[in-house]
């Protein structure tokens, strides 16, 4: 038995009907581009929200984070969208599927979550992800995997209140081990695109910055309203549309400045999201590891959402030897991701800690990551 199960056993006095998961993720490239309809590439961590679950009889949802000890009681009265707390991301879940016309009966669960909080790694859409994926299978519901995202998705934008694009519940819900995720964030459709970093001699470092993004949440609505104030003056639907071809005489279209460049990141970010995926088809680092470079420098000078914490960190780990490296995320802080020769992780993991205390900041955090496997049953 489990620690979960044991949890779920002691609290309720009944085994779990099951155990089910959800993961955060990396996004390898394509920053703010599904709100704009266009491209991105994430992939599953390892690391995930486990949750035990099991019906109930009294209508309610008995929520137990093992990370939080503490145990919050759901009623159906209770679901109502803007409820504080981390138990939202669970109780909007059920909002979201009971407001789809699913009839979802009570349930206890116990959650359990090893996805780093504050950093970018979408913890919030591994739970809701978690949970969707547990109560859609006690309640018997069949939800294909695009559907249980936009799902998640809905809890998270109108339960919670984060307007955040369907990169993150995607990528939770539709990724496999040893793939990363090419998603048309405008067809909904996916391609997996195999990448084991080991055929390109390379790990993928994930290092988290650990700097508060407190400005993320405006500044990411921000961007959201500039974008489509930008398509609207372009007279798209949205900046998906405008190609690499066209991106000369969009800019020339457009009055603002900064809506310009606002632009130019979107669309070349989008473009390099397609070539990303072709030199991951064909095995080619030297065609990747620029990629995630001028990701990066669009992120920073065009889109406006790096940090000094976040750039120190890129800029450090490539002079220790990373062959390309981005922020990841949302922006304002969170994590960076470095291709770097096999083996050398630490070294450049340690070189960035180096860097980072001299100039005064918080020490930085890091693993190396694999493509793992999406939401399923773990037992
Ligand atoms: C956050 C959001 C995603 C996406 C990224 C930026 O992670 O949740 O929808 O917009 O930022 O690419």
């Amino acid at each position: 038995m489990t620690a979960l199960e044991d949890t779920f056993r002691t609290r309720t006095g009944e085994a779990p009907y099951g155990t089910w998961f959800a993961p955060g993720r990396v996004n390898l490239i394509g920053e703010h581009t599904d709100y704009n309809d266009g491209f991105c590439m994430p992939f599953a961590l390892p690391h995930r929200v486990t949750v035990a679950a099991g019906p109930r009889k009294d209508g309610q949802w008995v929520i137990t984070s093992q990370n939080k000890h503490e145990t919050v009681t759901v009623a159906p009265a209770d679901l109502t969208p803007g409820r504080p707390g981390w138990s939202s991301y669970a109780a909007g879940v059920v909002w979201a599927l009971r407001q789809a016309g699913y009839d979802i009966a009570g349930a206890d669960l116990v959650l359990e979550s090893d996805v780093p909080v504050g950093a970018g790694l979408s913890s919030s859409a591994a739970l809701e992800c978690a949970v969707l994926t547990a109560l859609a299978e006690l309640n018997g519901l069949d939800i294909a995997g695009m559907d249980r995202a936009r799902l998640a998705r809905t809890a998270e934008n109108e339960f919670v209140g984060a307007p955040t694009g369907l990169m993150d519940q995607a990528a939770s819900t539709l990724c496999t081990a040893g793939h990363a995720l090419f998603f048309d964030c405008r067809d909904l459709t996916v391609e997996q695109v195999p990448f084991d970093s080991a055929t390109f001699g390379v790990e993928v470092l994930v290092l988290d910055t650990n700097t508060p993004h407190s400005l993320v949440d405006s500044e990411y609505a921000e961007r959201r309203t500039s974008c489509h104030e930008a398509a609207r003056q372009l007279g798209v639907t949205a900046l998906r549309e405008v190609s690499a071809d066209g991106l000369g005489d969009a800019l020339t279209a457009l009055a603002d400045p900064l809506l310009r460049k606002r632009v130019r990141h979107v669309v070349t970010e989008n473009e390099r999201v397609r070539q990303a995926r072709q030199a991951l088809r064909t095995g080619s680092l030297d065609e990747l590891a620029p990629l995630l470079d001028q990701s990066h420098a669009s992120m920073r000078d065009d889109f406006e959402i790096t940090v000094p914490t976040v750039d120190l960190a890129v800029e450090t780990a490539r002079a220790a030897g990373a062959l390309g490296a981005r922020m990841t995320g949302g922006g304002f802080g969170g994590c960076i991701i470095a291709l770097v020769p096999a083996g050398r992780t630490d070294e450049v993991g340690e070189e960035v800690a180096r860097a980072f205390a001299e100039a005064g900041y918080a020490a930085p955090a890091w693993f190396t990551a694999t493509p793992s496997a999406g939401a399923g049953r773990l037992r």
